[in-house]
């Protein structure tokens, strides 16, 4: 290898031209997930304090924000639902209902735009009173309760017309369950995407505000999603779902967590989904907001950044805008 000065390193970055050639990763709009929240109450928009540009959608909004996907070339939108809180309990009833919101909100994309994907998050929190992913024995979340409640909430999903789901729950077992509960029903073709690699993060709180189990939440959720100090049980929780029946899985959340992305992506021949959560959302907005940083920059480093770690994909409230800048 040469030495300085027979090697200058800055040779290569003097021309974008020699910058374009040489360069490992480009972002593109097929890599893209949009995430939004879909609400049985806004009217038809409802601002979410901590995402500032990113808004409760009603399903008359939904549809047009997925013609806008469509057109962009979006290849798919995830579902996240703001639960009227009058329709929350326990066991969070109100994930079976077939004509519920998610249901809807699945078949008012289909109609709109046939060309966009739709995964939806398998999971009770939006749903129950409590504010945890799963069914309460007390203190405890019951893990094969709440296995059996995931398995019917994915098949509902996926009459509805669901392309993707995707347990976001961390409960064990759920993968194979929610596989063999869709081969048996009929629904083969039907994709898994598992939140494999789900951490215990702070990173969730706008999202907790967005789905509105912010004020709800008793306690936390370290006993089923993972310690964000731990490595290798992300290749065992990948190991697993993969064993269970996943297509994809995924990494939660992103930014902080680009050396999983990269150990999952050097360790398994299976596409690696990153998630750009709501927190890391809100601290790129609020230090655009300050004139901190530029925002729009910044966010296309942090997306190119997730393809960089090895994401196949990357859902991101950033989709929309970084579809339009992109196609620019
Ligand atoms: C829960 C769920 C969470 C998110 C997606 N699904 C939060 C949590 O685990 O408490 C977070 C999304 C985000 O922060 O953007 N099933």
């Amino acid at each position: 290898m040469g030495i300085f000065p027979s090697t200058r390193m800055r040779r290569l970055r003097q021309n974008d031209w020699t910058r374009r050639l040489v360069r490992d990763e480009s972002l593109t709009v097929n890599d893209l997930i949009w995430s939004v929240v879909v609400s049985d109450t806004a009217s038809p928009v409802e601002p979410i304090a901590a995402m500032p540009g990113v808004e409760r959608l009603s399903l008359d909004a939904l549809a047009e924000a997925a013609k806008e996907a469509q057109e962009l070339g979006i290849p798919a939108m995830a579902i996240f639902p703001h639960i009227d809180p009058k329709l929350k309990n326990d066991g969070g009833t109100e994930a079976f209902n077939r004509d519920g919101l998610v249901p809807q909100a699945i078949r008012v994309i289909k109609d709109a735009a046939p060309d966009v994907g739709v995964i939806c998050d398998v999971a009770l929190d939006p749903f129950t009173t409590h504010g945890h992913d799963g069914v309460m024995d007390g203190e405890r979340i019951v893990n094969d309760d709440t296995v059996a409640c995931l398995v019917e909430q994915a098949l509902i999903q996926a009459e509805a017309g669901c392309d993707v789901v995707a347990p976001s729950d961390m409960m064990d077992g759920r993968v194979g369950a929610i596989r063999d509960a869709l081969e048996a029903g009929g629904f083969q073709n039907t994709m898994i995407l598992s939140y494999a690699a789900k951490y215990a993060s702070a990173f969730y709180g706008p999202y907790r505000e967005a789905i509105g189990s912010a004020a709800a939440l008793k306690g936390d959720k370290k006993t089923y999603q993972m310690d964000p100090a731990n490595r290798d049980e992300a290749l065992r929780e990948v190991e697993l779902d993969i064993a269970e029946g996943a297509d994809m899985v995924m990494v939660k959340p992103g930014m902080p967590y680009l050396d999983i992305v990269r150990s999952l992506s050097d360790n398994f021949a299976v596409p690696i989904v990153a998630f750009q959560v709501s927190g890391e959302y809100a601290m790129i907005e609020a230090a655009a907001a300050n004139g901190w940083i530029d925002g729009d920059r910044a966010m296309l480093e942090s997306l190119t950044c997730f393809k960089r770690a090895g994401a196949s994909g990357i859902i991101t409230y950033y989709a929309r805008r970084a579809a339009r800048l992109l196609a620019e």
